[in-house]
């Protein structure tokens, strides 16, 4: 079979500790599939030009095949030209005691200025996930300066939520991960997210059982499980002294393969999508729902029971993005 023609593939912030795990993993396949060749558009700031230098020596060390070749730059042109998918990391992170407010005027202009880029640039049909922080709102902000793309292509990442609240399941049950599924993060990727397993099961070979059946403690799964989620990004921190950085990479991969690839049948994954009012969240708002995907296009799941508890859930952290908007808007217009 002749060799599929190589894709284009950006990732921002190429010098950073989430690119230095996440373009291995994309040069590996494990992204867009063992056949199909990639090439890497790698951008980062100026100052960043040595450390992506030596990144990427160890993209030729890696000796991959699928790779072929890259770039390597600090211009938002060179990076978006002919974009098929973008994994737009670059930003400043969050440091140890640093609320996610404080992060916003800081990012929210780069991803203006690099959804202005995608715009001319990319292909119409670019994927993009945002995972720079505050992802769910930068994604609004790069999809708003970028209105010749359609905006469902253009998501923020709360894959590593879900995989946080799938692994704290598992590890009670003593399962393994991929057995617990139909896990929910509801919102903003955030302290006020609502990570839901109301709907969620554990799928044995023979079997599946609801995860409130499973576990057997309602008060755990509605008080400390939620905590433990919503609060796992700053405990990392504070014990690493540096923000998630390989699990957040093996998220971005899970997000885009999924996007790429079509969820199984009967499972859904978490993704920061616009919304279009779907459980009476308000429209225009960058919202992790539970989606489905087929034809590389996302479906948001309806008819999920919201309790009264979750009703409250979802609306708290929808307040929260409607503030960050604002902000956002406020920031990018003046
Ligand atoms: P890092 O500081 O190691 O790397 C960030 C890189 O972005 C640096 O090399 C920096 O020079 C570069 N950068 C800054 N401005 C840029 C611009 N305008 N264009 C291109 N590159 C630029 O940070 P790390 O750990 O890789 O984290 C990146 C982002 O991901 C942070 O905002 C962090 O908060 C966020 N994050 C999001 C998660 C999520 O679940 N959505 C999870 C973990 C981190």
């Amino acid at each position: 079979m002749p060799e599929k023609e190589p894709i284009r593939v950006v990732v921002t912030g190429a010098a950073g500790q989430i690119a230095y795990s996440l373009i291995y993993m994309i040069a590996n396949g494990d992204v867009f599939g063992r056949e199909q060749p990639v090439y890497l558009h790698l951008l980062d700031i100026p100052p960043a030009m040595g450390i992506l230098e030596g990144v990427c020596m160890e993209i030729d060390d890696l000796a991959f095949p699928l790779v072929k070749g890259y770039v390597k730059t600090a211009e938002p042109k060179d990076a978006f030209e002919g974009a098929d998918a973008a994994f737009l990391v670059g930003s400043m992170p969050r440091r140890e005691g640093m609320e996610r407010k404080d992060l916003l005027t800081a990012n929210v202009r780069i991803f203006k200025a690099q959804g202005q880029a995608l715009d001319q640039y990319a292909k119409k049909d670019v994927k993009v996930l945002v995972v720079g922080n505050p992802a769910n709102t930068n994604a609004f902000i790069c999809s708003y300066y970028a209105p010749s793309i359609p905006n469902e292509n253009f998501t923020a990442m709360t894959r590593l939520d879900q995989n946080r609240a799938q692994a704290l399941i598992a590890k009670r049950l003593n399962k393994s991960a991929n057995s617990i599924t139909n896990v929910t993060i509801w919102g903003n990727h955030s302290s006020t997210q609502f990570p839901d397993v109301i709907n969620a099961k554990v799928v044995e070979p023979a079997d599946s059982v609801s995860v409130y059946d499973a576990v057997k403690d309602t008060k755990w799964l509605e008080s400390d499980f939620i905590k433990t989620v919503q609060t796992r990004g700053a405990a990392v921190i504070s014990a690493r002294k540096a923000s998630s950085a390989m699990s957040a990479a093996k998220a971005a991969v899970d997000h885009m393969r999924d996007w790429w690839n079509g969820t199984p049948s009967g499972k859904w994954v978490s993704m920061g999508v616009l919304s279009d009012g779907s459980y009476g969240i308000p429209k225009d708002l960058v919202y992790s729902f539970p989606v489905t995907i087929a034809n590389k296009k996302w479906t948001i799941v309806q008819g999920l029971k919201i309790t009264d508890f979750a009703r409250s859930k979802l609306d708290l952290t929808a307040a929260e993005l409607i503030d960050e908007k604002k902000e956002a808007e406020s920031i990018c217009s003046a």
